[in-house]
């Protein structure tokens, strides 16, 4: 299972959220950690604004950090 983070593919682990597979290349941006505080939302499959600690990783998933 992989998803697409700025261009560069990562294989994730299967339950594991967004948030923690950016956690993994250093690139999280969390503070709560339970879908209060925004301060960890991406561009997910063309979406913005998601906030990536509460979604799960999807096999093919497309992530922007910046935009
Ligand atoms: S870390 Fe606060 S909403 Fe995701």
């Amino acid at each position: 299972m992989h998803v697409t983070v700025d261009g560069e593919e990562v294989p994730v682990r299967p339950g594991q959220t967004i948030a923690a597979v950016l956690h993994t290349l250093g690139r999280s941006r969390i503070f709560c950690g339970i879908g209060v505080c925004f301060d960890c939302v991406v561009e997910l499959n063309d979406v913005p604004d998601v906030r990536s600690c509460q979604r799960i990783a999807a096999d093919g998933d497309i992530v922007r950090t910046r935009s």
